[in-house]
């Protein structure tokens, strides 16, 4: 999907962080691409030494003014990056969180077993990272601005095989909604996506995600799956003055699944 040209400049001048870029599926890509297309300015970060060969050149083609090493696991590097914007930019629009993380075993497991350590890991970085997001995009968001992160469904309904990463979610929403409360009287919005399944590389850790892929596109109204592009152009009207009326929303990109029994 490409940006029409009369819409190309919808972001210009606005400045954001995108935390969450693996590779060219990702779902943050989806995002920096759009973003990029509409004009705004993009900080980007890759997780490690390893992952930085394959979104070096994707940073590179989004013209990334400020591209870090960001490891929710190390301490310090979260500040680091927020520390450089502020340096560099001395404030921002918006920041897309868009990272997820559960031990396998945790994961594969009934919720009912889940142990504390994955329990809370899978918190940690699942949620709590992006309350941490806020709070250090806080003081940056002079004009206000917008912060969005990534649900699924599996959140609200019982998803085969989504296990405790539906519980993460769950708390993730309410977070977004407490957060866009507390936040709103600065003009700052909250907002969780919550797209239909994607063949990406943290979808590849749920077993069965063919089955879930399948069931998508034949019961979504739209009988479509969503794609990255579809996620990406949509976060970027939330991230427009003209939705500066939205916050708290938790926004299905889902071909209508969510709505059929
Ligand atoms: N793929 C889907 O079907 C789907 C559907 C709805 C929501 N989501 C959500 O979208 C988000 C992005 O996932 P994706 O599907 O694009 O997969 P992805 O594998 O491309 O992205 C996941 C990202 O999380 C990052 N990450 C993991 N642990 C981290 C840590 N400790 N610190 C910093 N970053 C860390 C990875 O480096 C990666 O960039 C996740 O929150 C996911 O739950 C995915």
């Amino acid at each position: 999907m490409s940006i029409p040209s009369a819409m190309a400049n919808l972001l210009d001048g606005k400045k954001g962080l995108i935390v969450g870029v693996a590779n060219d599926q990702s779902i943050a890509w989806g995002c920096a691409r759009a973003f990029h297309g509409f004009g705004a300015k993009l900080a980007l970060t890759y997780l490690n030494d390893k992952a930085k060969p394959h979104v070096e050149p994707l940073a590179r083609e989004v013209e990334a003014a400020i591209f870090l090493p960001l490891d929710m696991n190390v301490p310090g590097q979260v500040e680091a990056v927020f520390e450089t914007i502020a340096e560099q930019w001395g404030e921002l629009d918006f920041v897309i969180h868009s990272i997820a993380f559960a031990p396998r075993d945790t994961l594969a497991g009934r919720v009912t077993d889940a142990p504390l350590d994955g329990f809370l890991k899978t918190m940690e970085i699942s949620c709590w990272s992006f309350m941490r997001m806020a709070q250090l995009a806080e003081p940056l968001m002079t004009n206000g601005g917008t912060l969005f992160t990534m649900t699924y469904y599996g959140s609200q309904m019982v998803v085969e095989n989504y296990n405790i990463m539906g519980v993460a979610k769950a708390a993730l929403e309410s977070a977004v909604r407490y957060m866009a409360a507390e936040l709103g009287p600065k003009g700052i919005r909250v907002h969780a996506i919550s797209p239909g399944p994607l063949a990406t590389r943290a979808a590849s850790g749920i077993p069965e995600f063919d089955a879930l892929l399948e069931k998508a596109r034949r019961k979504a109204p739209a009988r479509e799956l969503v794609g990255i592009a579809d996620v990406g152009t949509t976060t970027a009207f939330l991230a427009h003055d003209a939705a500066r009326l939205i916050t708290g929303q938790v926004l299905y990109i889902d071909g209508g699944y969510h709505i059929i029994d």
